[in-house]
């Protein structure tokens, strides 16, 4: 049989329990990787660790919490060895104007999505660097570099992603470091938090159809994308196939950002 694209990887992935997470534990571990699912989910992490067999743990973690990046990071190495490489998926999207936004929906945003991935690149390269080398791979979002005027917390947030992941990149190769790190940017993924925005449009008086055809309708493909599309693209950022890829920036968004 032929080796997996990440024979001999350990991997932590930040909101490992559910949507582009957990279908990037999948693929890693059909790959090869062992893989740590860090996730304030508890019960739905270990149910999907128990699912992927030996390869896979779940460690819990609050990605707005060093201490608990420091755990899970530790978790993954008395489990599996040293770690090779972080995915930093874990984030929130609730959408709402600057006119309804309040200061606290923004703070949470940003320390979700945007201090929880500078947590993960902080603890990802102590953890990384003097390694067999590694990587680490961000998820920004399409509304990281066109924003829609329900996002203001959101978009800077993503933006702020985009930006960190360079600035880190950058570090690593001039230290010398063996990690690579680059950043995904997908557009409308059907997950669990997409489908947040189905209900909420039901709510609102509209089919589930007509919601699904809106996202849908964005898209230059005029289709939402599925987990695995964001997952394969993480799969290949996060393997030796992207030896040279550094600071990179690859969409998954049906040509929306073409
Ligand atoms: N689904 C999309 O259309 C889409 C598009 C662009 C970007 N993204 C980004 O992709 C990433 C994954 O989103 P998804 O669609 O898989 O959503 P999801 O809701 O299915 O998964 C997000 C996971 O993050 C976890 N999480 C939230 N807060 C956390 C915290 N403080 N600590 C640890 N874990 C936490 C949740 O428990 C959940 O398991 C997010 O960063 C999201 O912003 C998603």
């Amino acid at each position: 049989m032929a080796a997996g694209r990440l024979e001999g990887k350990v991997a932590l992935i930040s909101g490992g329990a559910s949507g582009i997470g957990a279908a990037a534990a999948q693929r890693f571990v059909a790959e090869g990787a062992k893989v740590v699912l860090g996730d304030l989910q508890r019960e739905k992490g270990e149910a999907l660790a128990q699912k992927l067999g030996a390869s896979a743990a779940f460690a819990p973690l609050d990605v707005r919490d060093e201490a608990s990046w420091r755990a899970a990071a530790a978790e993954a190495q008395r489990r599996f060895g040293a770690l090779t490489t972080v995915v930093n998926s874990a984030g929130i999207s609730k959408p709402c104007t600057i006119e309804e936004a309040t200061l606290e929906h923004f703070r949470e945003t940003i320390a979700i999505n945007l201090e929880g991935t500078f947590l993960g690149c902080k603890i990802g390269v102590e953890a990384l660097k003097g390694g067999k080398g590694g990587a680490i791979v961000n998820v920004s979002s399409t509304l990281g570099v066109r924003s829609g005027a329900i996002f203001p917390a959101y978009s800077a947030s993503k933006g702020g992603v985009r930006m960190l992941s360079k600035s880190v990149a950058l570090h690593c190769a001039e230290q010398g470091y063996d990690i690579r790190v680059n950043t995904i940017f997908p557009g409308a993924i059907h997950t669990e938090m997409v489908e947040g925005y189905v209900v909420a449009g039901e709510q609102a008086g509209a089919t589930r159809e007509q919601v699904i055809a809106g996202f849908a309708s964005v898209h230059p493909m005029k289709r939402l994308g599925k987990p695995k599309e964001a997952a394969d693209a993480i799969l290949f950022l996060a393997s030796d196939e992207a030896s040279f890829t550094m600071g990179g920036e690859l969409y998954v968004d049906g040509g929306y950002l073409a």
